[in-house]
């Protein structure tokens, strides 16, 4: 075993790389990839505008000398365990059975580590269960019943109820609105009272002002939200991750954007790195994260290798279903990146998404470029 290793690992550092680049005629281009760094730069962090407390805590722990892995990870990890954020880890909102699972990816720049779980249920962190992937595996991804075992076996707590009162009560609402034939109703067709728990009220509209904040997307009944967070340090130190509980609603099983490498999260140490929020499937077919890293690559700023990739986007949705009586995706994405540099940028398909954004420690919430502006 060992020698099959040692062979491998002598014949990638050796000729092997060289010989192969050099039958590809972008081999130039590949060779000059990496962007320089001018000296010492400032640390940046960036995510979803869900995020602004996370980019606060990640900068925290890269000045205090933190690796940039756990800086991102500690800030998502504010967002995971808030029974008020209806998108991410404990009170996302439920699949179609009323059953919470998580998905989450890593990315650490400077090993070139990765790790990601999906369909995990009964975890609160599926971000520090995506980092033990990484850790403890030779493995990048891990899913439904494996990763919840796996996650026991490394000391999570497997059995947390991730329903809140609020999600498990939309989910009842939105099981209610389904069928007007099935024997499931509301508590107003039952007569009872409304229900008011978690000082919400009635159902939320995520259209609503208040709720913009924590859904980056809304199509019709299904919201999406996601938060993505991604880290350079003074040394140009990359890491990233993303973490969610996927489409509202969806069928048990069904997996985003979030936890695929390239798709909802891609980091290359030499260039930056970019994450999504909004439409898995779109980003999906698109390999957005991806997309946007090359883009870098081949020296576009972020905020244009964003708009570039959702350029990619629309004209990658032709399915009537996906277009308003405009042509346009009647659905949004973000991408949010940051290079080696410290230059970042965010955009979204349609206005008035936006970002948060941690420089120097001051953290603020900014808007994101855009391709559309909405009516
Ligand atoms: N972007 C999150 C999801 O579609 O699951």
């Amino acid at each position: 075993m060992s020698s099959r290793r040692n062979f491998l690992r002598t014949t990638a550092g050796a000729g092997l790389g060289a010989a192969t680049l050099g039958r590809f005629p972008f081999a130039r281009e590949l060779a000059a990839a990496p962007i320089s760094r001018a000296g010492a730069l400032r640390p940046v962090v960036i995510a979803s505008a869900n995020g602004l407390q996370a980019v606060e805590r990640a900068m925290q722990t890269i000045q205090a000398g933190g690796d940039t892995i756990e800086a991102v990870v500690q800030g998502v990890n504010i967002v995971e365990l808030d029974p008020q954020d209806n998108s991410v880890g404990y009170g996302g909102l439920p699949n179609e059975d009323g059953v919470v699972q998580l998905d989450a990816s890593v990315m650490h720049g400077p090993t070139r580590g990765a790790g990601a779980v999906a369909s995990l249920e009964g975890v609160k962190t599926p971000s520090r269960v995506a980092v033990a992937v990484m850790r403890y595996t030779d493995h990048v991804l891990l899913v439904g019943a494996g990763a919840r075992e796996f996650a026991r076996k490394l000391g999570f707590n497997v059995n947390e109820d991730l329903l809140t009162e609020d999600s498990r009560r939309r989910w009842l609402e939105w099981r209610a609105s389904l069928s007007p034939d099935d024997d499931w109703i509301s508590p107003e067709e039952a007569g009872a009272p409304p229900l008011r728990t978690g000082g919400r009220g009635a159902m939320a509209d995520p259209r609503r002002d208040g709720e913009r904040a924590l859904l980056d997307s809304y199509d019709g009944l299904r919201p999406w939200g996601t938060i993505n967070c991604n880290a350079v340090d003074r040394n140009g130190n990359i890491s990233g991750v993303t973490t969610t509980s996927g489409l509202a609603w969806k069928i048990p099983g069904r997996v985003g954007d979030s936890p695929i490498l390239g798709a909802g999260l891609y980091v290359d140490n030499d260039v930056g790195a970019c994450g999504s929020t909004g439409r898995g499937e779109a980003v999906l077919k698109t390999v957005g994260s991806h997309t946007v890293v090359e883009n870098m690559r081949r020296r576009m700023s972020p905020t244009d290798a964003c708009l570039e990739a959702l350029h990619r986007v629309v004209r990658w949705t032709v399915e009537k279903r996906l277009l308003g009586p405009d042509g346009r995706p009647n659905f949004n994405v973000n991408f949010y990146a940051l290079n080696k540099n410290g230059d970042y940028g965010a955009a979204a398909i349609w206005s008035g998404s936006r970002f948060a954004v941690s420089v120097d420690g001051r953290a603020q919430l900014r808007d994101s470029a855009y391709l559309f502006q909405r009516a």
